[in-house]
């Protein structure tokens, strides 16, 4: 069976999860994106490509960098975009999500980018609207944050070349978070020979054997020689009861020190896909440490949402 965001010609249609995407189309997304990257240092920072578009940015989820960046990128490239305020739409007076979609429609949208907390709500969309229009998922529930996935691929190619020889570790609330499951996916499709997750046994979440990764929970062991390190926020909004004893008790196990870090390569990177819970799942010294490229991801999202958006309303 064909993949939902894919068109009859193989190529994406809608961009709802890193499972399952052919590697070249994510080594495509990456390259696009290369080509967006000056934009950003122009003058005038835009290029034609959207031009008479039209972006919906439907943010049923509060987010600082993901929205803010498609908004940037979209400009970017020319569109007109609409930043609906969910909280006061008529969403709060119980209009249904399809409904919401549909009179969006009606106003000529040309692509929606959906997050929700909800996973699936963002296929729901894609399998609702008609075929002009093009959905992309802005984070899901716990299911995917596929834009974060390929923004953190092309932060990682930047810094380290090739994936082919890379030891990357994911540290900390796997069990809920979308991040986590586009980067592990995003990884091994571009074939980083050895994916690590480190995590208590708590936020581990079934199945990570078969998505071929390690799994480790002593963070000490985890991390010794990885070149990449992941760090994720502990979401306590999504927890249910006390998987965790307290937030001291995990970061003296789980956070990111520089005493922790030094078991990783020298080089090695770190990142974190924000907002970070500093103190936490990572101390400040190394979140704003020379090996940190944090800041450096939310830069490259720009150039890798404009590479997302200029493919899909490109493709046929
Ligand atoms: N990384 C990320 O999704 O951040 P926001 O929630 O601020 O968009």
């Amino acid at each position: 069976m064909r993949h939902p965001q894919l068109n009859e010609h193989g190529e994406l249609r809608h961009l709802l999860t890193i499972e399952g995407l052919p590697r070249d189309i994510v080594t495509h997304v990456l390259d696009t994106a290369s080509s967006f990257l000056e934009v950003s240092d122009r003058q005038v920072k835009k290029v034609p490509l959207l031009r008479g578009k039209s972006v919906f940015n439907l943010f049923f989820e509060n987010s600082t960098r993901t929205r803010t960046t498609f908004e940037i990128a979209a400009t970017r490239l020319s569109a007109d975009v609409v930043n609906l305020d969910v909280r006061t739409s008529s969403a709060s007076k119980g209009e249904s999500l399809l409904d919401t979609i549909d009179n969006l429609a009606a106003m000529h949208a040309d692509m929606f980018v959906v997050r929700h907390a909800q996973s699936g709500a963002p296929y729901m969309i894609a399998q609702h609207v008609g075929p002009g229009l093009h959905v992309i998922n802005a984070g899901d529930g716990r299911h995917a944050h596929p834009t974060q996935g390929l923004l953190d691929m092309y932060t990682i190619r930047h810094f380290k070349k090739d994936f082919t020889n890379l030891t990357v570790a994911v540290v900390g609330d796997v069990l809920h978070s979308r991040v986590a499951r586009s980067d592990i996916h995003a990884l091994t499709t571009l074939g980083v020979p050895e994916v690590r997750v480190i995590a208590p046994l708590t936020l581990l979440p079934p199945g990570l054997e078969q998505m071929g990764v390690r799994t480790f929970t002593d963070m000490r062991a985890g991390l010794k020689d990885v070149d990449v390190v992941i760090m994720l926020r502990l979401q306590n909004e999504r927890m249910r009861g006390a998987l965790l004893p307290s937030a001291q008790e995990y970061f003296k196990h789980y956070g990111l020190t520089a005493e922790k870090l030094a078991l990783a390569k020298p080089d090695a990177i770190v990142m974190h896909p924000g907002p970070m819970n500093r103190g936490v799942e990572i101390e400040s010294a190394v979140a704003d440490g020379v090996q940190s490229v944090i800041l450096e991801q939310v830069t490259f999202g720009i150039a890798v949402r404009m590479a997302v958006m200029s493919i899909l309303a490109g493709n046929r």
